[in-house]
């Protein structure tokens, strides 16, 4: 109850409630508390002449007013002070036409009202988008590309903004940046809607990496564009991938007259087949809806080598286990295609999606083998992506790898085949090829170095020969001393 008087008074403060409204109230809370609210309401709507709404819908920044004036939040009493406001003594608070507010709006602020999203988003892999992205920085691997050879080699490694550049736009506009002691005046790191996001509060993610403000709908947050912003490209081409499938197909026909906005949607109800979010989040009977996207995958299907999850973040170490097994995991997911399918259909799709992971794996572990015996040999440096066979190294498990096992499970015939273990056997053709080629590049370097060798050793024999054979015509010619 406290909550709701916080929030009808809240709404008095914005102007935004009607008389009938605290009638309608009234009923719930009975005479005198409403009485009561009521006075201390208006008191406080006389105290604070302004509000944020003074400005912010009547010429200043008025979309987001609009934005927000739509939503189901402005509807329910939540104000643009109940998200803002902040306390002097918060890290990111900052003195705003005579209110202390804050600009970033974490998920521990959401929390207040969604607890239940907030930590289950907290429990996923999401919420370490912007660890996982630093923890490769000191390694030198990806971030290192990015940072130091994409934009180091051009510019001169000591510029660090400018080699920060790409690294900013690309990897962190995705994975998020870290605002630790931090603020928004640091162009750096803000702005930034990254999935991991480190706040400076502490909290790791960004809610609006998927209900944008200041709608903040489910309807958006389910359609798969959303999802289709990061999820996308060579590497992990969920959107594509989605679109290619019969699901991707009855979505695109369809879709315009399924009921995006209610709470709990129904499959066959609401929609007829699911979106990402659908297959990932949303509730189905032995499935409850989640914000933890890792809950129901039995595969980490994105690492070289794919393994049943043990929810361990692969190289970041980190334990986020939520106390389950992979095998509840995907039971979680298969109650969730049982809604729709028959469990003969669901079990057979998943041994046939499981044999082609299995498939890939084996290839992995023959290209490996190529690459750590030329390692070995000292044929190529330590370093990575400095000699060509790397790259396609890389792309293998990392691009063509991931495509084959992800299609295998969403359905994508074409990314399975021909953007799949089509091109996986591309790329191990000339992996050999280049192999090959390493090889007898540095066989002939030994052979020209040996023949080197010997001219060089052939040169000093003659040199010598012509030094003694001087010194014997000279004696030869030494006069003889009379006695
Ligand atoms: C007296 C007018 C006024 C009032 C009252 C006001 N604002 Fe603003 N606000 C502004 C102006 C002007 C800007 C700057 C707009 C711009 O940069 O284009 C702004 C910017 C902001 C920003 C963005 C700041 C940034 O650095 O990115 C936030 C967030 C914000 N206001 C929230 C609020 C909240 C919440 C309230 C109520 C607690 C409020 N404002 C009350 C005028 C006001
Ligand atoms: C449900 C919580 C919530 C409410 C209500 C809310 N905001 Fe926000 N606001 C956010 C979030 C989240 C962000 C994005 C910041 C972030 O990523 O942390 C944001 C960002 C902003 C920004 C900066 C964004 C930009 O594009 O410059 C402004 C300005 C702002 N809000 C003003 C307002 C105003 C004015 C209101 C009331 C009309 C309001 N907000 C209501 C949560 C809220
Ligand atoms: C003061 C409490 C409060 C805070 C803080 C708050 N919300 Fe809400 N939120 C609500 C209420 C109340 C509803 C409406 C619930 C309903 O309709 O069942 C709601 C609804 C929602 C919905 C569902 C919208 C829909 O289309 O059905 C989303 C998504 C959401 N909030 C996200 C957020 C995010 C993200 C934040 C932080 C940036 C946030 N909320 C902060 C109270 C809050
Ligand atoms: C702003 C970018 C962004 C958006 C939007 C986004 N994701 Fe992600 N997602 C990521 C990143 C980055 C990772 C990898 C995180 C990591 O490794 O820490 C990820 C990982 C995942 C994973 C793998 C989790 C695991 O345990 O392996 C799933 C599943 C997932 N996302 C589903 C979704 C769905 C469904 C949506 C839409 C409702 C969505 N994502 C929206 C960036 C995003
Ligand atoms: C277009 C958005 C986007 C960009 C740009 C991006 N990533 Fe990712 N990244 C993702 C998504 C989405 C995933 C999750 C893939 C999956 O689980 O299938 C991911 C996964 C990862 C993973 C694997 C995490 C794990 O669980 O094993 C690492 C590491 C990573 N990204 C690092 C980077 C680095 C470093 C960069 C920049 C060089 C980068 N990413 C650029 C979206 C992006
Ligand atoms: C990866 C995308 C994604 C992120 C990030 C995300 N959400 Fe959601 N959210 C969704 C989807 C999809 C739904 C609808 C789920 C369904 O169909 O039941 C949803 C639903 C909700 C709802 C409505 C729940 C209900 O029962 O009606 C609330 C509230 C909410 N989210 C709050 C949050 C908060 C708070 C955060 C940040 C901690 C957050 N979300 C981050 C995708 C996301
Ligand atoms: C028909 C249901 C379904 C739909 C629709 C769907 N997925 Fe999946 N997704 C799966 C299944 C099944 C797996 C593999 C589960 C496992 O590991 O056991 C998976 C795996 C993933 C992974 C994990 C890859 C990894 O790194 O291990 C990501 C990320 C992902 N999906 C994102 C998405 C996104 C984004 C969309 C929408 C563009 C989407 N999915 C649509 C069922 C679905
Ligand atoms: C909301 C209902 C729904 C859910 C949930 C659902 N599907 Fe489907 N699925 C459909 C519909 C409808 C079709 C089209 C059937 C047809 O072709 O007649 C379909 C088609 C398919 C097909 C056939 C693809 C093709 O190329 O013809 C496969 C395989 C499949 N689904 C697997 C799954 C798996 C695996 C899951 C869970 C990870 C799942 N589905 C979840 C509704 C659903």
């Amino acid at each position: 109850m406290v909550n709701l008087i916080r929030k009808s008074y809240i709404s008095l403060n914005e102007g935004r409630i009607s008389m009938g409204t605290l009638i309608y109230r009234r009923k719930f809370f009975g005479f005198g508390v409403t009485l009561l609210f009521l006075f201390s309401a208006m008191a406080t709507t006389s105290m604070v002449a302004t509000s944020c709404t003074t400005c912010h819908g009547n010429g200043i920044l008025d979309a987001i007013y609009n934005d927000w004036n739509n939503s189901k939040h402005a509807q329910n009493g939540v104000t643009c002070q109940t998200c803002h406001e902040a306390d002097p003594s918060d890290v990111d608070a900052i003195s705003h036409n005579g209110y202390t507010i804050s600009v970033i709006v974490s998920p521990q602020d959401c929390s207040a009202c969604h607890d239940k999203e907030a930590q289950e988003f907290e429990q996923s892999l999401h919420s370490l988008g912007a660890k996982y992205y630093e923890y490769l920085f000191g390694k030198g691997v990806l971030p290192f590309l990015e940072s130091q050879i994409e934009g180091g080699y051009i510019v001169g490694e000591n510029d660090v903004n400018i080699t920060h550049a790409a690294t900013l736009r690309g990897c962190q506009s995705c994975h998020g940046t870290n605002m630790t002691g931090k603020s928004t005046d640091d162009y750096l790191v803000w702005p930034n809607n990254g999935i991991g996001r480190i706040n400076p509060d502490g909290s790791m993610g960004s809610c609006a990496a998927c209900h944008t403000r200041h709608t903040f709908s489910i309807a958006e947050a389910r359609h798969p564009e959303t999802c289709g912003q990061c999820h996308m490209g060579p590497d992990h081409p969920q959107i594509e991938i989605f679109m290619e499938s019969k699901h991707g197909n009855i979505y695109s026909s369809e879709g315009d007259s399924w009921n995006w906005d209610v709470k709990d949607w129904v499959a066959g109800v609401d929609y007829r087949a699911p979106t990402c979010a659908g297959c990932h989040m949303s509730g189905a009977p032995g499935a409850p809806a989640t914000h933890d996207v890792s809950a129901r995958l039995s595969w980490e299907l994105e690492p070289a080598v794919s393994r049943h999850t043990d929810n361990i973040a692969n190289s970041l170490g980190i334990d986020f286990t939520d106390g389950t097994t992979w095998e509840v995991k995907r039971d979680r997911m298969k109650a969730v295609c049982k809604q729709c399918h028959s469990s003969t259909w669901v079990d057979n799709y998943y041994l046939q999606a499981d044999i082609a992971v299995e498939l890939y794996n084996e290839q992995y572990a023959y290209v490996k083998s190529i690459m750590e015996d030329l390692y070995e040999d000292g044929l190529l440096t330590p370093d990575p992506f400095d000699e060509v066979i790397e790259f396609k190294y890389y792309e293998f498990w990392h691009h063509e790898g991931r495509r084959a096992r992800m299609a295998a499970f969403m359905q994508a015939p074409d990314y399975v085949q021909w953007h799949g273990f089509y091109e996986l056997l591309q790329d191990r053709e000339e992996i050999e090829h280049m192999a090959e080629e390493i090889r007898a590049a540095s066989e002939e370097s030994e052979t020209s170095a040996d023949l080197d060798f010997l001219l060089l050793a052939l040169g000093v024999f003659l040199l010598a020969e012509l030094v003694v054979i001087t010194i014997l015509f000279f004696r030869r010619q030494k006069p003889e001393l009379p006695e």
